[in-house]
């Protein structure tokens, strides 16, 4: 069976695990690695016998790859991918698709000017049951017609020492967020995969709460929905223990996951219709505890970058396209710019605007360091 010869650029922390998940495809295998520092590239290129680039423009030059798979610092996703589909390769970007939605335009506007070329971005947590259960339950009308959800993503403790340990991390330069766009990026994937986007957002947070950082680390953002439904999405890094709460009410009672269990409080009537019939003051309808059994909690990375190369080999279909990768940067954009700018923000973002915010917040940082 043909196999997608993939080139990972960027093999820190998370480029060898993708790697090590991309030897069990069955539509893919790693071909070569990248890195700009070559200790590291030679390290795991000679453990794994794969051939190793130091600069991306020699690997797409060498024509040992069908395909990059990008895992590096934010914002080197964009130039390297805008070259690789130049140079007539398929990319997978990991998460955050980018810094920014600019950014993100400009490589699908790239992969839009290479026809055939496929683009893809690595969320594996949408391999996982229990997340795919909570999407079959909204789109199945299950839940009946959305209400409100509230998600409390509050379990990404980190230290000050995690910080401190690399240069790029939580800087408005090196990374371009925090807690949204390096912890959260896979919930507000999930978010924006359950709910679609909102139209409004209104956040209040704060940056550098609990840290000796200059991006985001406490986040309360409200999202208005153009159905009805309204949400909050709450993140933080300096709370413990902290919880991964999802809780969605709908007209047919209320969903939750927590300690990776879902539970359905299902009304036995519509809330909607005890509300006009009931002839009650104070009565509630009745309500029944279902446990929806999930069999297993594991993710796969392996099956995102399978499904990648099924649809770049012309069989099948990826999971999160960078089409639809840019609504969770879009999202961490939104919220950012809104606790920044202390503003309500609509929907669709205006990326230059949100651009140009950036670029201010990366010019008081480095005046901060002179
Ligand atoms: N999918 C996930 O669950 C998950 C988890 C953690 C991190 N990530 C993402 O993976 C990416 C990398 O994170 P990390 O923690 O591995 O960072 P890291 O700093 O440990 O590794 C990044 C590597 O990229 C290399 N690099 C930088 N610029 C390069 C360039 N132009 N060409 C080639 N190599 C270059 C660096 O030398 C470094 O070795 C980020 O986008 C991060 O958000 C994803």
């Amino acid at each position: 069976m043909k196999k997608l010869k993939f080139g990972i650029i960027g093999v820190g922390v998370m480029g060898p695990n993708h790697l090590n998940s991309m030897k069990e495809c069955t539509l893919a295998e790693p071909a070569a690695v990248c890195d700009i520092d070559k200790a590291r590239a030679d390290l795991i290129g000679g453990e794994n016998g794969l051939p190793v680039f130091y600069d991306a423009e020699d690997l797409y030059a060498s024509g040992s790859a069908d395909a990059v798979l990008i895992v590096t610092p934010h914002y080197a996703h964009t130039p390297l991918a805008i070259r690789a589909f130049e140079c007539g390769l398929h990319v997978m970007s990991d998460k955050p698709a980018a810094a920014h939605k600019r950014d993100a335009e400009k490589m699908l506007a790239a992969q839009k000017a290479a026809p055939g070329l496929k683009y893809g971005v690595m969320y594996q947590l949408r391999t996982m049951e229990i997340y795919k259960k909570v999407k079959q339950l909204i789109s199945t009308g299950e839940l009946g017609k959305l209400q409100r959800f509230n998600w409390a993503a509050t379990h990404w403790l980190r230290t000050q020492k995690y910080y401190d340990n690399g240069t790029w991390r939580a800087t408005w330069k090196g990374e371009g967020g925090g807690v949204l766009l390096n912890q959260c990026p896979h919930q507000l994937d999930l978010l924006q995969w359950f709910f679609g986007m909102p139209k409004m957002i209104k956040a209040f947070g704060a940056c550098g709460k609990y840290h000796d950082i200059e991006v985001e680390d406490d986040v309360s953002a409200y999202m208005e929905f153009e159905n009805g439904l309204n949400g909050m999405f709450i993140a933080s890094t300096g709370e413990f223990p902290g919880t991964n709460r999802l809780e969605i009410h709908g007209d047919r009672g209320c969903l939750v996951l927590e300690d990776n269990k879902l539970t359905f409080k299902r009304t036995e009537i519509p809330v909607s219709e005890f509300i006009m019939d009931s002839r009650d003051h104070f009565g509630v309808p009745a309500c029944w505890n279902i446990d929806i059994p999930i069999k297993d909690n594991s993710f796969s990375a392996t099956k995102v970058i399978d499904a990648f190369a099924s649809e770049a080999l012309g069989e099948g279909k990826m999971l999160v396209s960078g089409e639809e990768g840019i609504n969770q940067v879009e999202l961490t954009n939104a919220i950012i710019y809104s606790i920044v700018k202390r503003v309500e923000v609509k929907l669709p973002l205006d990326g230059i605007e949100y651009e140009k915010m950036l670029l201010n917040l990366i010019a008081e940082s480095e005046k901060r360091l002179k």
